[in-house]
């Protein structure tokens, strides 16, 4: 690749090829269940600094990060039934940036009328709260299937990484690596260098975990669909109607890669804060199927995950921890010009391609994929994946559709029925870090409740 070619690539800002493309798109910034705990905080979005709010009247605002009148920090402002006041002199702003009350100035002044600050729309599905920074008519918020499922328990995980938001997408088209960084890495750090969990029954299941990443791929193919690119694979030991060959998984263009699963659904979102900072969330979806009822939810908790440890060394024992290690250890922007691709990179090449090609057609003044104007489209789209929820029919412990999960659940539910000899298993995955945990714990229970009953 020529260096050109990566400065177009990975440019976010507002008047370039690709900040044009991706100001297209309605941007998840949170969730409902954050804005819950910090009804007012800042937010980098694509190059721009901002500040999002919600009213004491409960309607959500994304201003300008700078008051009009002396530049202070209006994310450390205050709430109030009409907007969002500054901390300095108290000027007030509703949600569309218009100033609405100078405390400060002489009665009768109509001064506050003359200024307003920027702002941009914003919306909530399925807890998260989603902004658009571009041009009018403004696009529908797409309402993807697990956004709008029913019986759903939804939560969380965010990440802010010193890298490009390009290098995790392109990840979502690499479908050899987990090989090496999920099996090998892990087994590496957790095994070998970290020499063991101390416990040998513990140890023989991280090794299971391992090795279950560590698998040959045999087949990787890639296909551009309606949506984006729908990835494929086959792994030695699988037969040629393995869903994961047949159907795939998708990368929804342009940021995010949808993960199936019986009970747990993923959308691993890459947010482009601007050229080196990404802010990575994973919306987990846990969806038992009609047979088993989620416990209630009022809002989507957000919690965040550490990358390094107190040691400041980069954790290897999630999954997704592992993912996060190599994409800021490509730098802060791939030297993509350095790069020496093999066939195995097909999907990557084939991403590039579609974002300059959806770049051109928004240079030609036309609408990229995945903008909808249509409601009957938009009603809920259906994405094409390998595992879908289903009626509670076997084990969710021990399956291989869901072999990325299973060590964890399985430590859990021990560990929730009082076996002890499970607890340390959780470590395997970054539930370990949410406000939910036993929610989701309550959700496996109650599936293997069913499940028994049943056999
Ligand atoms: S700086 Fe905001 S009110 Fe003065
Ligand atoms: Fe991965």
């Amino acid at each position: 690749m020529r260096a050109e070619e990566n400065v177009l690539l990975t440019q976010t800002g507002a008047g370039t090829p690709m900040g044009e493309l991706l100001r297209r798109y309605w941007w998840p910034v949170t969730s409902n269940g954050r804005l819950l705990r910090d009804p007012v905080i800042s937010v980098r979005l694509l190059g721009e600094d901002l500040t999002l709010f919600k009213d004491k009247s409960g309607r959500i605002g994304l201003v300008d990060r700078r008051c009009a009148h002396r530049r202070v920090d209006l994310s450390i402002g205050i709430p109030t039934e009409e907007g969002l006041r500054c901390m300095y002199h108290g000027w007030m702003y509703d949600v569309n940036g218009q100033c609405v009350d100078q405390p400060t100035e002489p009665e009768g002044s109509h001064f506050n009328e003359k200024v307003r600050i920027k702002s941009y729309p914003v919306q909530e599905l399925g807890g998260l709260i989603f902004a658009y920074l571009g041009p009018e008519p403004v696009p529908l918020l797409p309402r993807w299937d697990v956004l709008v499922w029913d019986n759903t328990y939804r939560h969380v995980g965010a990440s802010v990484l010193n890298a490009n938001w390009l290098q995790c997408m392109e990840n979502s088209v690499d479908t050899s690596h987990t090989e090496y960084t999920h099996g090998w890495w892990f087994e590496y750090h957790v095994l070998d260098r970290g020499g063991g969990t101390g416990n040998p029954e513990h140890d023989a299941i991280a090794q299971e975990h391992a090795d279950s990443f560590k698998v040959r791929h045999l087949k990787t193919e890639w296909e551009v669909n309606e949506w984006g690119i729908q990835k494929y694979r086959l792994r030695e030991g699988e037969a040629e109607d393995t869903p994961d060959w047949t159907i795939g998984h998708p990368l929804v263009f342009p940021y995010f890669v949808r993960l199936g699963g019986k009970i747990r659904s993923e959308l691993q979102i890459r947010v482009p804060m601007d050229d080196e900072h990404t802010l990575h969330l994973d919306y987990m979806a846990y969806c038992p199927g009609p047979d088993v009822e989620v416990p209630e939810q009022d809002y989507v908790p957000y919690f965040e995950h550490p990358l390094f440890d107190e040691a400041g060394r980069p954790i290897a024992d999630y999954v997704l921890a592992q993912d996060l290690a190599a994409w800021w250890s490509q730098g802060a922007i791939a030297d993509r010009e350095n790069e020496r691709l093999g066939v195995s990179d097909r999907g990557v090449i084939m991403f590039r391609k579609l974002l300059m090609d959806q770049m051109k057609i928004v240079q030609d003044g036309g609408d990229p994929i995945n903008v909808f104007r249509d409601p009957a489209v938009n009603e809920r789209i259906d994405l094409p994946v390998n595992v879908l929820p289903g009626p509670v029919t076997r084990s969710a412990f021990s399956e291989k559709d869901d072999h990325r999960m299973s060590l964890t659940e399985m430590g859990d539910m021990t560990a929730v029925v009082g076996d002890n000899a499970g607890f340390k298993l959780s470590h395997y995955h970054m539930d370990r870090y949410s406000p939910a945990l036993n929610q989701i714990l309550e959700i496996y229970r109650r599936y293997e409740e069913v499940r028994l009953q049943r056999a």
